[in-house]
């Protein structure tokens, strides 16, 4: 370089230096967020604008309330403040697990319109077992987040089923916490991979819906740590989430949003995580409690809650040291968001593509239950008689904020249609009269009414036994479509819930009787959230295929599996019961109420309770594997329309010093190309501790796999996979002694065993003493084996 170029060249940079040195600062000398350190920023900021960074705008319910700062997005469950003199922007989060829920509409000017993809639910999801499909659904899903200008999407949502009756369920993945965690993981990293952020939700043990803003869950130390924590600690670890939401409900006695032990010491100092933790919607009751347990935001976040921050601290009570960690966090990741980056979203995502992927995925997740000699694939049967108000009225997802705006809805009948079948015309007229009838007596109420006091959906219509009789005559087939919706404020019922109702069982006998009169088959569709009881009727049909509740493309989806265009491959990650008695928290759900304690709270009455979780840590294929009770369908079942070889199971070593891997060959042996979910569980020799007879601790999904052709699927097993928590120890420990790798196509269905040794006893990680139950839980436990 020449002496002139290099006085020139050093020049400028020095003039870049200045400039961005005068520019971090602006004119009035300020620091900015992301030119200076954030120990700076925070160190400008007034204590008001603190206490207003970790309290959210509010919360605009039509004629109810109005959020402090106006919305940026319309529809969105709210956002936090901007300090524009420091550089920091308003930030937006917007619901929920199944799309983006915002306004579709705006400012009733339909000529612009904001809809977004309905995929399938969390539930159906988790039933395709496929950690690379979930991720893709999590690339479009984000996209959608990124297209619409918000920046952290409230989900995903993965706490446990533990009961079938659970209002939410259909928003959460599984009872098991393996599947739930790994599915999340996948899930937030395809959002993410957006530039966007997720908050994992709702942390953590919030199982109901009755009494969900002060019910008290009481549950072991062990069934926390192996149930209910363990899907959380393995999205934490494996995705790194921006942000997680705490739970409304109170844990051993403290609400989440308030308990240190679990925001701190847990989620943090045990697994590291890194984001922000925002409270669920007027969850909780102490502001200042929530700040020092480490909740930095709170949701939607009201006026009292700044003034009570600010107070504390002019008066001792809060460390402004505390509160300027919560900041620090917030501001953490507002620097990685969209807004901060001044993302110019479209308001215009690909919705086309999206509903390919909310499509495929949904075809991925459906369950065939049952399907003797054949009857699915319809291959010659062309004229359907199509029975059921879901038929022509399909749920594609649950109600509350898991509800998505989404521009159209395919129903069956336009699937069946889309796949060249013919619908009986008189039928479905019957059927759409009857439904829009209803529909004009019972319109839809606004979302907030909707919310309070949900409009009952249509009573089934039965059909006249001379209208059925004669489609028997008339049509190839006959499909007949169960529903059920639910969401969250509220559980389900045992009665015309979870058991069918007397006519819809009464329908299915009739359908039966006058199809296999003529020898025509029968099918039932499940268009279903949540779990039902399926064994008193089965027997009556010919297949069942669950179908859950599967987005926009509901009905081709179902459509594709109908026709054999796709060979279904979804199995359940949730056990369906014989009867509801048989549940292991059948006894303890939703628990009890102490209605004497009733207070006002902001969506009416509330009264405290409390449930007690007895049945440790035997939930779902835990219990009925255990405790020998036959479960209808059982935890990883599904049918294909061919047939899998497992064979040559090999463990890298028999006895165990540190990983191991696993590996196992599936062939497919039938005549159509199928993919399997091919499960891992492990029986461990329980001495001290009681174990379940088996647990799953990883699985995966093979490729498509022609006639004939097969795939070798590795696992990797660790110490941790085979650990319980001890709680007298507060560890957790692998026992010495023999144990059982098994590899199968559900939890009853084991095609392959090895054996696997531990010489010595593993103690592999130590934890704190935290969060114990105040009394002492009768929990249920096996027969002690002998030894
Ligand atoms: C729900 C959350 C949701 C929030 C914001 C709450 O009622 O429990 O899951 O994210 O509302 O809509």
């Amino acid at each position: 370089m020449k002496k002139n170029n290099r006085i020139a060249w050093l020049f400028s940079i020095i003039v870049f230096f200045l400039n961005s040195s005068i520019h971090a600062q602006n004119d009035k000398g300020l620091p900015q967020l992301g030119k200076n350190s954030l120990k700076e920023v925070i160190a400008a900021m007034t204590l008001e604008e603190k206490a207003q960074l970790v309290v959210g705008n509010g919360f605009s319910i039509p004629g109810m309330s109005q959020a402090r700062a106006p919305e940026k997005v319309a529809g969105a469950a709210g956002s936090t403040f901007a300090i524009p003199r420091l550089g920091i922007p308003s930030i937006v989060v917007s619901d929920g697990p199944a799309g983006v829920r915002i306004e579709p509409i705006r400012n009733k000017d339909s000529s612009k319109t904001y809809y977004a993809t309905a995929f399938p639910v969390s539930t159906l999801l988790a039933s395709t077992w496929n950690t690379s499909l979930v991720k893709d659904v999590g690339v479009a899903f984000g996209s959608e987040v990124h297209e619409y200008g918000i920046d952290i999407l409230l989900a995903p949502a993965l706490n446990i089923h533990r009961n079938p009756l659970g209002g939410r369920n259909f928003e959460y993945y599984s009872e098991d916490p393996v599947v739930s965690g790994k599915i999340t993981s996948a899930m937030v990293n395809g959002i993410e991979s957006n530039g966007v952020g997720t908050s994992v939700k709702h942390f953590a043990a919030n199982n109901q819906e009755t009494n969900r803003n002060t019910v008290n869950t009481i549950v072991s130390e062990r069934a926390l740590r192996e149930i209910y924590l363990k899907g959380f600690e393995i999205a934490i670890k494996e995705a790194q989430p921006w942000t997680v939401m705490s739970s409304y409900n109170k844990l051993n006695g403290t609400y989440t949003s308030e308990e240190k032990a679990l925001l701190t010491t847990v989620l943090r100092d045990e697994w590291g995580f890194k984001g922000f933790v925002m409270t669920d919607w007027f969850g909780g009751k102490d502001p200042i409690e929530q700040m020092k347990a480490g909740n930095d935001l709170l949701m939607p976040g009201t006026q009292q809650q700044t003034e009570r921050i600010i107070s504390a601290v002019n008066h001792d009570s809060l460390d402004v040291k505390v509160l300027d960690q919560n900041v620090e966090r917030i501001l953490n990741v507002v620097l990685q968001s969209p807004s901060f980056k001044k993302y110019k979203y479209s308001d215009k995502p690909n919705l086309k593509k999206n509903a390919e992927v909310s499509r495929s995925a949904a075809e991925e997740g459906m369950v065939l239950l049952k399907n003797n000699n054949n009857t699915l694939p319809l291959k010659n049967q062309k004229k359907i008689a199509l029975f059921g108000n879901t038929s022509y009225d399909i749920i594609a997802g649950g109600t509350g904020s898991g509800d998505v705006n989404k521009a159209y809805t395919i129903s069956l009948l336009e699937g069946l249609r889309n796949a060249g079948y013919t619908v009986e015309p008189d039928l479905q007229k019957t059927y759409t009269d009857y439904i829009s009838e209803q529909k004009r007596l019972h319109p839809k109420k606004s979302f907030f009414q909707e919310f309070m006091n949900p409009t009952p959906p249509p009573a089934e219509f039965v059909p006249e036994s001379a209208l059925v009789t004669a489609k028997a005559v008339d049509a190839d087939v006959a499909i007949f479509t169960i529903g059920r919706n639910a969401g969250e404020g509220r559980d389900r019922k045992v009665e015309n819930d979870f058991n069918l109702s007397d006519s819809e069982k009464q329908l299915i006998k009739t359908i039966a009787d006058a199809f296999h009169a003529k020898n025509k088959k029968v099918v039932v569709v499940l268009n279903i959230g949540g779990v039902v009881e399926t064994a008193s009727w089965r027997d009556y049909v010919d297949a069942i295929l669950l179908t859950w509740q599967p987005g926009l493309e509901a009905g081709n989806a179902i459509a594709s599996i109908v026709s054999g265009k796709v060979n279904p491959s979804g199995k359940l990650a949730t056990t369906f019961p014989m009867r509801y008695e048989d549940v292991p928290s059948a006894k303890n759900f939703p628990g009890k109420e102490f209605a004497e304690q009733a207070t006002a709270g902001p969506f009416g009455r509330q009264v405290p309770a409390e449930v007690i979780y007895e049945e440790g840590i035997y939930v779902g294929y835990r219990y009925y594997n255990t405790f020998n009770v036959k479960p209808a369908y059982e935890f990883g079942y599904g049918m294909s329309y061919t047939t899998f070889d497992y064979s040559n199971l090999k463990l890298s070593s028999n006895s165990f010093n540190r990983d191991i891997t696993a590996s196992v060959t599936v062939k497919n042996t039938g005549r159509v190309a199928g993919k399997e979910a091919v499960q891992l569980y492990i029986s461990a020799p329980g001495k001290k501790l009681d174990k379940p007879s088996e647990e799953l601790k990883d699985f995966a999904k093979t490729r498509l796999l022609k006639p004939g052709e097969s795939q070798t699927v590795t696992f990797t097993i660790t110490a941790k996979d085979l650990a319980s928590y001890d709680t007298n120890r507060d560890s957790w420990v692998v026992e010495d002694g023999s144990y059982t790798v098994k590899v199968g196509a559900s939890s009853r269905n084991i095609k392959q065993k090895a054996s696997l040794n531990v010489s010595k006893e593993i103690v592999v990680e130590k934890e704190h003493k935290v969060l114990s139950p105040q009394i002492q839980i009768n929990e249920m436990k096996p027969q002690p084996k002998a030894f």
